[in-house]
């Protein structure tokens, strides 16, 4: 294995950590040099990137939101001339404005070798077949997947999302051994596999390489058995540059490799911003250290995490992320993620991986329904059974009393990307 490993991965800590440092130097000053932004936030917080002497002098820093990027909507965060951007890419803002990203060909070109790098992470090879089934356009998942398989020496099947039973029908004929997808997505051509017949177990496929949604281990073993491959766990966000941020190895399966030549990450809690020392939980936060197009500096993810010490690299791990701040629900006083749900949901018996959740006002109280879809041998018996274990499960687990209803099979909204568990339904009902 360790043969395989590019220059970056074969370096020591203490190289790593002068390697970050004189990169991070560079990375605020390139910011604060070209991005009126930066230089407006760094100068209000009365640093200046000279201050920067050490890793820990980050923390003078301020934070960048996703709300200043959106105000800078579209070109105001590049640090480049707009004729050096070779792509851009966008996130679908939920409100109001997207989020546009830029990239010059040397940030193409780091991006491809870090998704080259979580591939073969992942046990992905040069002559590997690799099916793309992340969106490929505006969202970077499909074309960050795609340039990366290739830099690594595969052949790349851009199958993008959607058309579901051609997906099936492209893995029986063209035999890719990876696939690249949302998970949500996987077990969306599970039901797919099984519809034409085609025992999933029976496929070419050796690894799936899942991210872009928090997904639990429980999903991890739920795909591994029925498809019988190694799943293993990729993050990223386009802010920071796409997927290939972070990636898990496949030998160890214990938490994803943060690419901490190009990435620096901190974790500080979410209320009072202050950095948490390494093994404690909080928000993940990311400084880049070679983009050009646009450095981010000190960017709040939202998304809940710890950092671990590297296993099987140099780099440190960042636990599976198993919520956002922003997806957590405050039902009658108590936090609640939607992973906790998948977790019971796929631990039950009689009901398939399949669930959403509905968020209602009961007078000046919400409450949560759980719709969990049957499994189609199931009986009326079990149903009702499945339907008390789940709501047995998030009383004794999650302290929160939910309704659960069990409906039939293939009645629940199928994922085609990025899911959406949550419908909230407070302001209609
Ligand atoms: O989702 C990039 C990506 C594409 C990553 C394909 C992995 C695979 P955005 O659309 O900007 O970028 O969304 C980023 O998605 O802040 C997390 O909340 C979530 N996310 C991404 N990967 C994971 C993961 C892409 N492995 C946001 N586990 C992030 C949990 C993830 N959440």
């Amino acid at each position: 294995m360790t043969d395989l490993l590019d220059s970056g991965e074969r370096l020591g800590r203490a190289e790593l950590e002068a390697l970050q440092l004189e990169r991070l130097r560079a990375t605020l000053h390139h910011a604060y040099e070209n991005v009126d932004f930066y230089r407006r936030s760094f100068d209000k917080a009365g640093v200046h990137p000279d201050d920067c002497r050490s890793p820990a002098d980050l923390a003078r820093f301020p934070f960048t939101v996703k709300a200043d990027l959106r105000d800078q909507y579209p070109f105001g965060m590049f640090a480049v001339d707009e004729s050096r951007i070779r792509r851009i890419h966008a996130s679908s803002g939920t409100t109001g404005r997207p989020t546009v990203v830029g990239y010059t060909d040397r940030d193409l070109d780091t991006w491809a070798d870090v998704v080259a790098r979580s591939i073969r992470a992942a046990g992905g090879r040069p002559g590997h077949k690799v099916h793309v089934a992340y969106g490929y356009g505006l969202f970077t998942g499909g074309l960050g997947a795609h340039y990366g398989a290739e830099r690594l020496g595969c052949t790349v099947i851009p199958a993008s999302g959607g058309m579901t039973s051609r997906q099936v029908q492209l893995i029986q004929d063209f035999r890719p051994e990876i696939i690249m997808v949302t998970p949500s997505y996987m077990l969306t051509l599970l039901d797919e596999f099984e519809r034409q017949g085609v025992d999933p177990r029976s496929t070419s496929l050796k690894v799936g390489i899942f991210g872009a949604e928090p997904w639990t281990e429980e999903m991890r073993r739920e795909i591994e058995e029925r498809f019988a491959i190694d799943a293993v766990d990729i993050y990223g966000l386009s802010e920071v540059m796409g997927p290939g941020v972070a990636q898990e190895c496949v030998e160890t399966k214990d938490g994803l490799h943060v690419w901490e030549d190009h990435f620096l990450p901190e974790v500080v809690d979410p209320f009072t911003g202050e950095v948490l020392p390494d093994g404690e939980e909080g928000e993940l936060i990311f400084t880049s250290l070679t983009k050009e197009a646009m450095p981010v500096i000190r960017y709040r993810t939202r998304d809940l995490t710890r950092l671990l010490p590297g296993t099987a690299r140099v780099f440190r791990r960042m636990e599976k992320v198993t919520g956002r701040s922003d997806d957590m629900i405050i039902l009658r006083g108590v936090n609640l993620f939607p992973t906790q749900i998948e977790e019971i949901v796929l631990r039950t018996a009689g009901v398939a991986p399949h669930f959403q959740l509905r968020l209602t006002r009961e007078g000046r109280l919400d409450a949560l329904t759980v719709r969990a879809e049957a499994r189609r041998e199931a009986t009326p018996d079990q149903r009702a059974e499945a339907a008390r274990a789940i709501a047995a499960a998030c009383k004794d687990g999650i302290g929160v009393s939910v309704t659960v209803e069990v409906v039939d099979p293939e009645t629940l909204e199928r994922s085609v990307g990025k899911i959406k568990r949550l419908v909230d339904l407070r302001d209609t009902v």
